[in-house]
C-alpha cells in the first residue's frame, strides 16, 4: 500500500531528536510560513495545467470556475490549492520530499449543490459549477494523487475516457446526473481502491462485462448505475463485490435472470433492480442477504413462486415486488412473522394466490401495504385492523369475498383504502366512518 500524502513538517521521531532539538524547534515554528511559500511559489505543476487545459476545453462553466486562473501578481499569487473553487490539495512528504512535488491535488468537487440528496432521486436542478462540456480533454494521467472526483449534476456529455483507469488512488467517483454516453470503460476495473461509484442518470449503453466486477479484491461499497441504457445480463461475477452495501442497477434495460450468485453479496443493505427486463424466478439464494433493508425488484418480468427464503430477510424495511405480472405463489405466514420492521410492502400487479394470512399483524410497522391486482382469495383478515401505522392500503382487484372486518375502523392513520373489484359483500363497516382521514 503506497503511503498517503502527509504533512511535510519534520518528524519528532528523528534519531537526532536531542541533539537537534533547538534546530527542530526553529524548523517547526517556521513550518506554516514555509508551507505558504511552497504554495505561492510552486510552478504551474502538471496537475494545474491539466485542470486549466480542461477548463478551457469546456463550452461553458459557471462563475465559480473563474477562480481557476494561472495569472498571478504581487497581491494575488496563483494558489490553486487555496483559491481554486472545488480543488483540495494535500502536502506530500514521501520520497522526493526535498523536490518540488510538495503539494498534490487529492480531490475535485464540482457537483451541483442541491439542498438534500435524497437517497436516489436526482437533486433539484440547481446551479453549481455549471459545467458544460466533455471529459475528453481532462488529462487524468496528470492527476495521480486524486482520491475523490465529484462532478455530479453538470452537463457533461460524450464518453467516459478510458484514461480514467489511471487514477489508481481514486476512492470515490461521482459523475451522476450528467449526459454521459458510450459504454463503461473496461479500465474502470483498474480502480482498485474505488469504494463508491455513481454513474446514475446518464445515457450509458453497453453491457456489464464480467471484468467490471474485478477479481474478488474490489473495495466497492456503493455502486449506482441507475437510469442509464445498460443492456445484457447481470454477470455472475457480480458476486465478487464482497463489500458491497448498495447495488442500484434500476431503470436500465438489463435482461436475463437474477444470478443465483447474488446471494453471496452478504454485506448488501439495498438492492435495486427495478424497471429492467429481468425474467425468471427470484432466486432462493436471496434469502442469504440477511442484512438487506431495501429490496426493489419491481417492474420487471419476474415469474414463478415467491421463495419462502424471503422470510429470512428479517431486517427488511422496504420491499417492492410490484408490476412483474407473473410472480406466483403465496404470501406465506412466515413472511410476516419475520418481517417485523417492514414499513412498505408492495406486490400489486402479479398473480399471487392463496389468502391474506392473519399473521400480517406481526408486520406492525407497515405504513404502506399494496397487495392489489393479484389472485388472492378468502376474506380480509380481522388482524389487518391492528396495523396501527397503516396509512395506505389496497386489496383491490383480487378474488376476496365476504364483508370487510369491522376492525378496520381501528386504523386511525389510514388515509387511503382500496377494496374495489373483489367479491366483497355487505357495506363498508360502520366503524370506518370514524376514520376522519379516509378518502
Ligand atoms: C491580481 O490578480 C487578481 C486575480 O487574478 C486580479 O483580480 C487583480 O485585479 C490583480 N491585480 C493587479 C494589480 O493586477
Ligand atoms: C490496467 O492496468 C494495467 C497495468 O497498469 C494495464 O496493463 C491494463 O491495460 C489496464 N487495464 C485496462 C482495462 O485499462
Ligand atoms: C485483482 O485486481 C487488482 C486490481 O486490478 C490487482 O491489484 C490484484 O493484484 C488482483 N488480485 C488477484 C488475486 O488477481
Ligand atoms: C435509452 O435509449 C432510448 C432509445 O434510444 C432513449 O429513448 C432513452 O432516452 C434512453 N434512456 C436513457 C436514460 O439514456
Ligand atoms: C424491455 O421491456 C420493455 C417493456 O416490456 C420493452 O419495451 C423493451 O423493448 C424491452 N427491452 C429489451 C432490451 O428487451
Ligand atoms: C437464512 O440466512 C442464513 C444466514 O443468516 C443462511 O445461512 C441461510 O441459508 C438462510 N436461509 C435461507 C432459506 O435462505
Ligand atoms: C425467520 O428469521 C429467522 C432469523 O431471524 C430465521 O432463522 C428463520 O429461518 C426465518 N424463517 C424463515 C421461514 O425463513
Ligand atoms: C390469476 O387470475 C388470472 C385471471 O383471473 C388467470 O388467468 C391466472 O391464471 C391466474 N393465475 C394464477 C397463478 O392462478
Ligand atoms: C378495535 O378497537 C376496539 C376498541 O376501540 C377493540 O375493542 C377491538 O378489539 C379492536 N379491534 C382490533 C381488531 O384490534
Amino acid at each position: 500500500m503506497a503511503p498517503f500524502p502527509q504533512p511535510i513538517c519534520p518528524s519528532r521521531r528523528s534519531p537526532h531528536y536531542v541533539l537537534l532539538l533547538l534546530l527542530l524547534a526553529l524548523l517547526l515554528s517556521s513550518c506554516n510560513v514555509h508551507h505558504r511559500l511552497v504554495l505561492a511559489e510552486a510552478p504551474p505543476s502538471p496537475e494545474w495545467s491539466a485542470l486549466l487545459a480542461w477548463k478551457s476545453s469546456l463550452r461553458r462553466h459557471g462563475p465559480l470556475l473563474d477562480s481557476w486562473t494561472s495569472s498571478s501578481n504581487a497581491t494575488h499569487p496563483a494558489a490553486p490549492c487555496s483559491t481554486w473553487y472545488g480543488v483540495t490539495c494535500s502536502q506530500w512528504g514521501g520520497q522526493g520530499a526535498g523536490g518540488r512535488r510538495l503539494v498534490v491535488v487529492t480531490a475535485i468537487r464540482l457537483h451541483s449543490r442541491s439542498k438534500s440528496r435524497s437517497d436516489d432521486e436526482p437533486g433539484e436542478a440547481s446551479v453549481g459549477a455549471g459545467l458544460v462540456g466533455t471529459l475528453e480533454a481532462l488529462d487524468f494521467a496528470a492527476l495521480p494523487w486524486l482520491m475523490h472526483l465529484n462532478l455530479r449534476g453538470n452537463v457533461l456529455y460524450g464518453a467516459i475516457p478510458p484514461s480514467i483507469g489511471t487514477l489508481s488512488k481514486l476512492a470515490s467517483l461521482d459523475l451522476s446526473l450528467n449526459q454521459l454516453s458510450g459504454e463503461l470503460p473496461p479500465s474502470l476495473a483498474n480502480l482498485s481502491r474505488l469504494a463508491e461509484l455513481d454513474l446514475s442518470f446518464n445515457h450509458i449503453t453497453g453491457e456489464l462485462f464480467p471484468g467490471f466486477f474485478g477479481n474478488g479484491s474490489s473495495m466497492l461499497v456503493k455502486l449506482r448505475l441507475r437510469h442509464n441504457n445498460i443492456t445484457g445480463k447481470i454477470p455472475s461475477e457480480v458476486a465478487h463485490l464482497k463489500r458491497l452495501h448498495l447495488l442500484d442497477l434500476g431503470e436500465n434495460q438489463i435482461k436475463g435472470g437474477i444470478p443465483q450468485e447474488m446471494g453471496h453479496l452478504e454485506a448488501l443493505r439495498r438492492l435495486s433492480l427495478q424497471n429492467n427486463n429481468l425474467t425468471g424466478p427470484i432466486p432462493a439464494s436471496i434469502g442469504s442477504l440477511t442484512k438487506l433493508k431495501a429490496l426493489d425488484l419491481s417492474t420487471n418480468q419476474l415469474s414463478k413462486d415467491l421463495p419462502l427464503s424471503l422470510a429470512n430477510l428479517s431486517l427488511l424495511v422496504e420491499l417492492d415486488l410490484s408490476n412483474n405480472f407473473q410472480l406466483t405463489g403465496e404470501l406465506h405466514p412466515q413472511f410476516f412473522t419475520n418481517w417485523t420492521r417492514l414499513v412498505t410492502f408492495t406486490i400489486q400487479w402479479n398473480q399471487i394466490t392463496g389468502r391474506i394470512p392473519a399473521e400480517v399483524r406481526y408486520s406492525r410497522s407497515l405504513v404502506t401495504l399494496d397487495i392489489g391486482a393479484n389472485n388472492l382469495t378468502g376474506v380480509v383478515p380481522t388482524s389487518l385492523g391492528s396495523l396501527s401505522s397503516l396509512e395506505k392500503a389496497s386489496v383491490a382487484r383480487n378474488k376476496l369475498y365476504g364483508p370487510l372486518p369491522p376492525s378496520l375502523g381501528n386504523l386511525t392513520s389510514l388515509k387511503i383504502f382500496y377494496a374495489d373489484n373483489n367479491y366483497i359483500t355487505g357495506r363498508i363497516p360502520l366503524e370506518m366512518g370514524k376514520l376522519a382521514n379516509l378518502v
